[in-house]
């Protein structure tokens, strides 16, 4: 459980609270490259960490991000026209080019607008574009930090393949907490039996032989924390899934196949997150199959309901709360342990999505749960994010993958040990980027 006040401050993300200075530390992943398909592209309305933007590919090719209100008198640059190397609101014709400089205020009279352009700026982020997705810098530093050394923004582009994206209609913690918790995998996302029938649409689940719950085993690093959850074989051989938290919003979580994949909890704002998984393999590119996997087959559950302007209806799938996400009585009668399909995080979010504080909002209000031993990761992350957080506050210290991205270079794995085996000497090696090999997958069980 956590005090009221250590849930807010690791849960709120906006301008000025401490967990949103943490993560404005830091490049996020905020938008695929294919949503800019052309210089010159319509803008788009996008929101991050509480802060509405419009996002764009000018004239010259440049991705930008600018906060969405002008700044003469406030109008939404979201109807601005894109032309000639910046957005030109559609008030009163004054325009902005990515770096938020002033180009022109034309409703001034000839000999004021050089003047009165130098002293307004609009807001601008920093992007940059690197293998299909764009990432942003929203934080307080002239110069932005290092680019990140995930692998997937390390391999050549023919080897990553398009990043999947999955809105969750919740606070990023409860969401990201999830991939911290192996234990749910026994439950949440199993098959009734072995011998199960596959359900018609999505992944068949997951199938742990032996039934014995996992053991979970924490490591904390300078970048965030690893874990082990290990289960027993039926050979007698150990199976440990280790996976990774990386600050500030990171997770991977093996795919099998030896590719790699970063998921990102990306909050929209306090109760919208974007789960952005993003592939890629060591070695080669990506086969169909598994992009389909790793994009976990939304279209098979109806795809996205149709956008609007508003970021918060963007990879909304049609399934969500509103109606059940999708759950069929007939499969959890014969074939999942729950009857929502088993596709990207579906099942999760009918978990997550309706953990509520006591205004009914999705935040969870965590002075209420109790936790167990299969929770070692979930306080081990929560922990760090406290003290990484509040060290930011009181010291003005990032954490140490700020300005350090070479600590981003690590990988996920999932190894097969004798008993007794060190699988922290064991499995160590294996977490970390290595050129042309594959990821560690010895075992993979969803069935
Ligand atoms: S409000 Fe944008 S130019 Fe006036
Ligand atoms: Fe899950």
């Amino acid at each position: 459980m956590l005090s009221k006040e250590n849930n807010e401050l690791i849960c709120r993300v906006g301008r000025g609270t401490p967990m949103g200075n943490l993560m404005r530390q830091y490049w996020i992943p905020a938008l695929p490259a294919r949503e800019f398909p052309e210089a010159g592209s319509p803008p788009l309305r996008m929101r991050l960490l509480g802060e509405n933007l419009v996002m764009f590919r000018d004239t010259l090719g440049r991705v930008g991000a600018l906060e969405e209100y002008c700044p003469h008198r406030g109008a939404s640059l979201y109807f601005a026209r894109n032309e000639e190397g910046g957005l030109r609101c559609a008030y009163h014709g004054w325009k902005f080019d990515v770096n938020g400089n002033c180009m022109d205020t034309p409703s001034e009279q000839p000999d004021k607008r050089e003047k009165l352009c130098a002293r307004v700026k609009a807001k601008a982020y920093p992007c940059r574009e690197i293998n299909k997705m764009v990432w942003i810098y929203m934080g307080p530093r002239e110069t932005p930090p290092p680019f990140p050394e995930f692998e997937i923004n390390l391999l050549p582009d023919a080897q990553v393949g398009e990043p999947q994206i999955m809105m969750e209609q919740a606070n990023w913690l409860q969401n990201i907490e999830g991939d911290l918790d192996s234990a749910h995998l026994d439950w949440l996302h199993s098959r009734l039996g072995e011998d199960s029938p596959k359900p018609e649409v999505g992944l068949p689940g997951f199938w742990n032989p032996t039934g014995l719950p996992p053991i979970l085993d924490t490591v904390t690093t300078d970048y965030g924390a690893y874990y082990s959850a290990k289960r027993l074989m039926p050979d007698g051989m150990e199976w440990h899934r280790v996976n990774q938290f990386i600050f500030p919003l990171h997770t991977m979580i093996t795919l099998g196949n030896g590719a790699v994949a970063l998921r990102s909890f990306v909050p929209v704002d306090d109760f919208h997150t974007m789960l952005i998984t993003h592939p890629g393999h060591p070695c080669r590119p990506l086969t169909k199959e598994e992009e389909y996997f790793s994009g976990m087959g939304f279209e098979e559950v109806g795809g996205y309901v149709e956008r609007t302007s508003d970021p918060r209806t963007y990879y909304l799938t049609k399934v969500n709360k509103d109606n059940d996400y999708g759950r069929s009585m007939s499969m959890q009668k014969s074939q999942m342990f729950l009857g929502v399909p088993f596709v990207g995080n579906l099942q999760d979010r009918a978990m997550t999505e309706l953990m509520t504080n006591e205004d009914e909002e999705p935040m969870y209000d965590r002075t209420r749960e109790h936790l167990g031993t299969s929770d070692a990761m979930v306080v081990t992350v929560r922990r760090q994010l406290i003290n990484a957080a509040s060290k930011l506050r009181d010291e003005n210290t990032p954490p140490p993958n700020v300005d350090n991205p070479k600590l981003d270079r690590v990988r996920c794995g999932t190894f097969k040990f004798k008993p007794g085996t060190d699988w922290k000497a064991e499995a160590k090696p294996r977490l970390v980027v290595r050129e042309n090999e594959p990821a560690a997958g010895d075992l993979n069980l969803i069935l």
